[in-house]
């Protein structure tokens, strides 16, 4: 297999809001082609240790070579970040000093003309991270009626055009490839316009339902808080809206406490406050890290730390 490159985002700002220390434990649970990672490793020597995961063998077959010098000190294991809890139990990192996500896809996978990710290239319409899921994109397309397809591509690609889309999806089923359903796209809202293609929010409708990516993103925050050591940190780089809304949203819910409405006069839920906001300001790369990797332009990086 050929050796994958992707370049990490907000990779200094990362580290310093992890707070890597020598010694530390770190979980990684986004570890792709180790980019992260590797800086993670390099500044917690001596002693300190990482747990990768991945939910897509491919990424863990290359960050195991890539990461192969760290010996013992990387931890390197193909699970969902929705089993954060149980994993990092089993391989001894709970407690842990910092978990990282870094969400989404790599430019590797997006890039696989296999995968069926991208609406440039034709493949089958896939998109499962991994083929231990069973759900594909073309299962879903094929299957859900027009009222659930037309939810499913407004709530997750946040597509104006959704009905029309639904629509003419249904009308030209079955569709199997990714170039197919991009074109039933292009019809559909009547021709390309401006920069962004036209089947942009629809692939990355049916790529967050085919691996449930919100449901198992609010499962692993709510898994990592428990796991980190009081002042561990919890750092979060999202790419879209719907990530981003999600993790501030926890955050904000974590370092207020109570959940009880505000129509009440007193707290009767009890919760107190298990995090304190880092990034009152949200980090996004610079001008120069934007220009140099165009893909890391919509990246927001959101940190808290755990209260003791
Ligand atoms: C943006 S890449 C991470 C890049 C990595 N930080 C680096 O520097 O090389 C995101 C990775 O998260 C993985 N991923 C996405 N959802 C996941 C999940 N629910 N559980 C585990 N891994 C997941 C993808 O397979 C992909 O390899």
């Amino acid at each position: 297999m050929m050796d994958r490159e992707h370049v990490p985002v907000l990779l200094d700002e990362a580290v310093r809001y992890l707070d890597v220390k020598p010694g530390g434990k770190y979980i990684d649970c986004t570890v792709d082609g180790g980019g992260h990672a590797r800086a993670i490793l390099e500044r917690s020597q001596p002693g300190g240790s990482l747990l990768g995961l991945d939910a897509d063998p491919a990424a863990i077959a290359v960050a195991a070579r890539r990461l192969e010098e760290f010996g013992q000190r990387a931890v390197l294991v193909n699970e969902n970040f929705r089993d954060l809890h149980d994993v990092a139990v089993a391989q001894r990192f709970k407690p842990a000093d910092g978990v990282l996500l870094d969400l989404g896809l790599s430019s590797l996978q997006l890039d696989d003309p296999g995968r069926g990710f991208s609406f440039q290239a034709e493949a089958p319409l896939d998109m499962r991270l991994s083929l231990q899921q069973t759900v594909t994109a073309a299962d879903i397309v094929n299957a859900r009626s027009e009222g659930e397809l037309a939810d499913l591509i407004y709530r997750y690609g946040e597509e104006p055009l959704s009905r029309r889309i639904a629509r003419h999806i249904v009308q030209s089923r079955p569709l199997h490839t990714t170039l197919e359903l991009a074109n039933v796209v292009i019809r559909a809202v009547g021709g390309r316009r401006g920069k962004i293609h036209p089947a942009t929010r629809t692939f990355q409708a049916l790529r967050i339902a085919v691996n449930e990516e919100l449901d198992n993103l609010y499962t692993a925050l709510e898994q990592a808080l428990d796991i980190l050591v009081p002042a561990g940190r919890l750092v979060v780089i999202s790419f879209h809206s719907l990530e981003d809304r999600a993790v501030k949203e926890f955050m904000r819910q974590e370092a207020k406490g109570c959940r009880c409405p505000p129509s009440l006069p007193a707290c009767v839920c009890g919760r107190q406050p298990r995090a304190r906001i880092l990034t009152g300001k949200i980090v996004t790369p610079s001008r120069d890290e934007a220009l140099k990797n165009p893909r890391s332009r919509s990246a927001k990086l959101r940190a808290c730390e755990k209260l003791g």
